[in-house]
């Protein structure tokens, strides 16, 4: 069963659209709203503002890339959750008038599903089950794919997200947003040799903590005021290795315990260099697949939110789709089990696109 759909993607501060037809990619447009960088952080009024703007036009441009007209679609996907609520509803009403325009159907997706499943625009025969994990500015999540519509939630992060840490810690170095390829660049020049805490390291949970690795960089600069380049490398190095061995450690454990065919890594801190190989070596010697995905696949877009709307979309069919009485939510971890949402607990529960 093939379906073409139009995606949008308004989460947070990219604006993103996609078409996405038979589960194949056929364009994946983002544009990052810039006017967050002076305010060191995203300021939702502008980015709710920032999408309307652009919206029609990264609309327009998915569909020229992909060289089809709003006319041919057969559905239209729309992010509804988390994120910032004005910047939801642009996307997602943006969504719903072409759908009303055209009397097609319009499939609301969850964006965690989306990083979820985004190993399957890499690796289309993903061997399960898998275990995935999605770090991003925003989320530091660990799930166990257990078919390719079935999920459970290992553990999340209690405090800052991986990709926060980065980005709070290059602050404090003075090194420019977004933080983590500033560190990932300035590592390069140096060794890891500055013992900083890995939290919950040892704990056997899933759950992830960086807030304390964030305050031991602080306690260390306040005492070792950095003087050279090289010092500032080393502890670049050292920070992101602390980060880097608690995610390895932490995702290889839990693979081990459900004997996962495949790891996925996904979200923008899954571009990291040292992650990537630390993963790799750790999966090998276990022969356990390492699936991540293209950088355009990993950051915030539309693409995985239309792969998510394809799949529910052969799920149910065209008919579930029709009546658009969905709205959107912040909440980050409420995710579908028997089609009601539920506020995740971690590991026990199954829960389904
Ligand atoms: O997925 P993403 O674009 O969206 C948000 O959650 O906002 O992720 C951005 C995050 C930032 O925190 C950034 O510092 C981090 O991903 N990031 C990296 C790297 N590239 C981006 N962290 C570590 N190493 C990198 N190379
Ligand atoms: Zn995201």
């Amino acid at each position: 069963m093939g379906f073409r759909i139009l995606a949008i993607e308004t989460s947070c501060d990219e604006t993103a659209a996609a078409v996405v037809v038979n589960r194949r990619v056929l364009s994946n447009v983002i544009a990052s709203q810039e006017i967050h960088h002076r305010w060191g952080g995203i300021v939702p009024e502008f980015a709710s503002r920032a999408h309307i703007e652009r919206i029609w036009s990264i609309v327009a441009r998915a569909c020229e890339q992909a060289e089809m007209s709003i006319a041919e679609f057969d559905a239209v996907a729309c992010t509804v959750q988390p994120g910032l609520v004005g910047s939801l509803l642009v996307g997602s009403n943006f969504a719903k008038g072409i759908a009303v325009a055209r009397s097609i159907p319009c499939v609301p997706v969850h964006h965690l599903e989306g990083h979820l499943l985004s190993g399957y625009l890499a690796e289309p025969s993903l061997q399960l089950p898998a275990v995935v994990l999605v770090v991003s500015g925003g989320h530091t999540l660990l799930f166990l794919l257990e078919t390719p519509t079935n999920y459970r939630l290992l553990g999340s992060t209690r405090d800052d997200a991986a990709g926060e840490t980065f980005d709070k810690i290059a602050t404090l170095l003075g090194l420019p947003y977004p933080g983590g390829p500033a560190i990932e660049e300035l590592a390069r020049h140096g060794a890891p040799t500055i013992p900083l805490p890995r939290p919950l390291l040892h704990n056997r949970s899933y759950e992830f903590s960086f807030s304390g690795l964030k305050t031991a960089v602080r306690r260390y600069l306040s005492e070792h005021p950095l003087q050279s380049h090289a010092e500032r490398a080393t502890l670049a190095a050292s920070v992101q290795e602390a980060i880097v061995d608690v995610l390895v450690t932490k995702t290889i454990r839990a693979a081990e315990e459900f004997h996962a065919a495949t790891i996925v890594v996904a979200g923008g801190v899954a571009a990291n260099r040292r992650l990537q190989e630390q993963m790799r070596a750790h999966a090998h010697v276990r022969n356990i697949a390492v699936v991540i995905p293209d950088r355009q696949y990993v950051l915030d877009n539309a693409a995985m939110i239309g792969l998510v709307a394809h799949m529910k979309l052969e799920l149910r069919g065209l008919e579930a789709y029709y009546a658009m009485d969905f709205t959107v939510d912040p909440t980050p971890l409420r995710f579908y089990r028997h089609g009601a949402a539920k506020h995740a607990r971690y590991g026990t529960e199954t829960f389904s696109l």
